[in-house]
């Protein structure tokens, strides 16, 4: 369920230079990291998402700049600001999502637990819901 996603509080170096975050496979992400993408130069207004996934798990970080992410597993709604590049969104399978809000200059810093697939995406609405109901496609 929507309860099931966390944001996860990424490690931290402080400079005067600069801040750094790292992120490990196995150490900070709770999957195995096999793909790394990341949205940028969203139009203001713009949404982004609008689809769910069977299997895929991610780890969503706002690298720079803010955006909500609204999560839905079809009977409750939960929607997390990120704004600070060293926390991550952790999101389950089998949500839809939404991405909106985008500040101007943001990045969208998606870490995936498979390769792209679009076999694994849920991209209708009404589908989805009777997926969550009757766990079918
Ligand atoms: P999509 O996941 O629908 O975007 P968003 O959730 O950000 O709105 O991806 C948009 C398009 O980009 C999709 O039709 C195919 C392409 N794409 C890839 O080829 N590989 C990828 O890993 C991703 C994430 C997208």
């Amino acid at each position: 369920s929507v309860y099931d996603c966390t944001i996860i509080e990424l490690d931290k170096h402080h400079h005067p230079k600069g801040n750094i975050t790292v992120i490990e496979n196995g150490v900070d992400v709770p999957f195995d990291v096999r793909r790394v993408y990341y949205l940028y130069d969203v139009p203001g207004g713009e949404s982004r998402g609008g689809h769910a996934h069977y299997k895929l798990r991610q780890l969503i970080v706002a690298a720079s700049g803010s955006f909500d992410v609204v999560v839905d597993d079809g009977k409750v709604k939960r929607t997390f600001t990120l704004n600070r590049p060293y926390q991550g969104l952790l999101i389950v399978p089998g949500l839809w999502r939404e991405l909106e809000n985008f500040s101007s200059g943001s990045v969208c810093l998606v870490l995936a637990s498979m390769e792209y697939d679009e076999a694994d995406y849920i991209r209708d609405y009404e589908r989805f819901i009777y997926y969550r109901r009757d766990g079918k496609n």
